[in-house]
């Protein structure tokens, strides 16, 4: 017989954990189709990954539904038949082929295939159509394109923009502690250790926005050090790195103008670059087209004139532990810097 809800029930205490249920079901699926997932690659390598992974999970199931079919089954053999001890040659053959064999192969068969993968996955083929360097800092990531002459052709930081469909040789380095860079849908994990460069390859086959993360713990903003991979059509991709190695004019405006004094004189120029102003610091995110960035502070706040506001005036509010200090400025020497900045595009 069919159950009709009554209006009733729908306030019933019986409602909730279902919708609680339902809630998480929406939650882990959304986890597993989203931009940042092991299990939804948009690359040949990511794909190996979770190809691995899958294999992983279906042989564990697999072995554990075996154990539990011959627990199952000899407890049924103890309790409904009288006895039986084992020839002591059959005994042993059981634990040698149980015990010792089958474990030996499924572990030798699982490590085997997991190495081969990261063995096909460090091949870093076809030959890269460009290079990446990603330093990991203190809480953020910096992303210097070069040319083929290993000439810099842009800097940016936290977001890094990739073509569909060309090798991009990202090489991988830290000047502080050890990060690790991830992109799920793209590659699996490379560590970023202080006095090596490591090698990672991204070959993005669909355009889209990816998520990546820093996987290493590596102080008390490390949840908080997020970046994006944007994968758009080659072209595009062109145009894009062309407009990002341009520099900028100091501007006619005079409210941009006094925006980028008050820039120099607050000194954000001892550590960060503006290419084309006297600002050239390199300690933290070159900021020449710091607003054509979604985001601030590595993903953590969103890059609107409010967000830019706060985080300039109390940096420590916004990321506890980040380097940048906090500047107070007179509320129109804030606009003229803000509207100064909300320019470079
Ligand atoms: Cu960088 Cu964790």
């Amino acid at each position: 017989m069919p159950d009709t809800i009554r209006p009733s029930r729908l306030a019933s205490r019986r409602v909730r954990p279902r919708g609680l249920a339902l809630a998480a079901a929406a939650l882990a699926l959304s986890a597993c189709s989203g931009e940042q997932a092991v299990n939804a690659p948009a690359s040949a390598d990511a794909e190996r990954v979770a190809n691995l992974w899958t294999g992983f999970l279906a042989f564990s199931s697999f072995v554990f539904a075996l154990v539990i079919g011959l627990v199952v089954a000899a407890m049924r053999t103890t309790y409904t038949e009288p006895a039986r001890p084992l020839s002591v040659q059959r005994g042993w053959t059981l634990v040698l082929a149980g015990g010792v064999v089958l474990p030996l192969v499924a572990v030798v068969g699982l490590v085997g295939s997991g190495l081969w993968i990261g063995g096909v996955v460090a091949r870093n083929e076809p030959p890269p159509d460009l290079t990446v360097e990603i330093a990991g800092k203190r809480w953020w990531w910096e992303v210097i394109y070069r040319g083929e002459d290993g000439a810099e052709i842009a800097r940016t930081a936290n977001e890094i923009v990739l073509p569909v469909g060309r090798a991009a040789r990202v090489l991988l380095t830290s000047d502080n502690v050890i990060h690790s860079f991830w992109v799920p849908t793209l590659q699996g994990k490379t560590d970023m250790i202080p006095g090596r460069v490591n090698e990672s390859r991204l070959t993005p086959r669909e355009t889209g926005l990816y998520r990546g993360q820093c996987a290493e713990f590596c102080g008390v903003q490390h949840a908080y050090m997020a970046f994006v991979v944007e994968v758009i059509e080659a072209e595009a991709f062109d145009a894009w790195l062309a407009d990002q190695g341009r520099a900028r004019a100091i501007p006619d405006d005079p409210l941009l103008r006094r925006g980028l004094a008050v820039f120099l004189e607050a000194d954000c120029g001892t550590c960060h670059a503006i290419r084309g102003t006297p600002a050239d610091g390199g300690m933290g995110p070159d900021l020449t087209h710091l607003a054509a960035r979604e985001t601030l502070a590595a993903g953590t706040i969103p890059n609107t004139k409010g967000h830019l506001a706060g985080w300039i005036g109390d940096p420590q509010q916004v990321k506890p532990g980040v380097l940048m200090p906090a500047t107070a400025l007179r509320p129109d020497d804030q606009e003229a810097l803000l509207a100064y900045l909300g320019s470079l595009e």
